[in-house]
């Protein structure tokens, strides 16, 4: 067999495509993933659970480039991503993926429209574009009165909305979010959450998101749940749809 066919995804393909083949990662000589294939298809919404420590968060940074599996392969669409030099990864993360991480990672002298704001001007995007779209953003998940706040004065929860707003603001191919409503209360979740499956529906992004709440997860169209480092259930939701603002798209794919 060729360098070229053992390289190539052999599962979906397109814009927003993830798949991963055989994926194994350890720390410190502790195997955390095992062997975990997956094909998740562009525009699906994904919940990944499992108990703490599983190994949620590691497999999400290695779906996106943010850690290097020890063995097995990555590929968003065609690409395998981790055969690309640091630089491209870095580059493709910018381009293509928006991230909500599990500590929320705001950058602390920045206002809260400056955070939403940054990836777009990163991107290269007009600045006073990139300002309103981070305002049209933070309003729309009610925050519309913390435009100007910096993250030293916002509560865990107000801040964990802005990191939803800065990963959704530039509507990325693939959009990566550890625990997006841990810090809010189940109200303000949902609303968040109805807010970002809207943007995700409209901007035909893909959603890989992890939950410890099942109810967050019936959001998704699938689950996927991690334990002992392989994958241990991976259902599509008999709920999906339930919520769903504006397709019957996933409707369509549980019936
Ligand atoms: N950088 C690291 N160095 C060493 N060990 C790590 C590192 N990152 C994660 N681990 C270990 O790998 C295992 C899986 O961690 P991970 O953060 O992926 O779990 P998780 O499922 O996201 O848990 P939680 O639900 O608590 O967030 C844990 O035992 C953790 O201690
Ligand atoms: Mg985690």
């Amino acid at each position: 067999m060729s360098t070229e066919t053992t390289t190539r995804n052999q599962g979906a393909t397109g814009a927003g495509a993830v798949v991963l083949q055989d994926i194994t990662k350890s720390f410190n000589n502790s195997p955390v993933l095992t062997g975990i294939s997956l094909t998740i298809q562009p525009g699906e919404t994904v919940a990944i659970m499992g108990p703490s420590g599983s190994g949620k968060s590691t497999l999400l940074h290695c779906m996106s480039g943010v850690l290097v599996p020890d063995a097995g392969k990555v590929f968003l669409g065609d690409t395998n991503i981790s055969y690309l030099s640091d630089a491209k990864r870095s580059a493709l993360r910018l381009n293509k993926f928006g991230f909500v991480f599990q500590d929320g990672q705001l950058l602390p002298e920045l206002t809260a429209r400056e955070n939403v704001a940054l990836p777009a001007i990163l991107r290269g995007e007009p600045r006073g574009a990139a300002l309103k779209a981070a305002d049209d953003m933070l309003t729309r998940l009610g925050l519309g009165d913390l435009l100007g706040r910096r993250p030293g004065k916002m509560s865990g929860g107000q801040a964990q909305r802005v990191a939803i707003a800065r990963a959704i603001a530039t509507k990325p191919q693939v959009i990566f979010a550890d625990e997006p409503t841990g810090a809010l209360d189940q109200q303000t979740g949902h609303e968040v959450m109805q807010q970002l499956i809207a943007v995700v529906e409209q901007s035909g992004s893909t959603l890989i998101m992890v939950t410890h709440d099942a109810k967050v997860a019936n959001w998704c169209q699938r689950r996927v749940e991690i334990r002992d480092g392989i994958i241990h259930d991976d259902r599509m939701l008999a709920g999906a749809g339930a919520h769903s603002v504006l397709n019957n798209r996933s409707v369509e794919r549980v019936n």
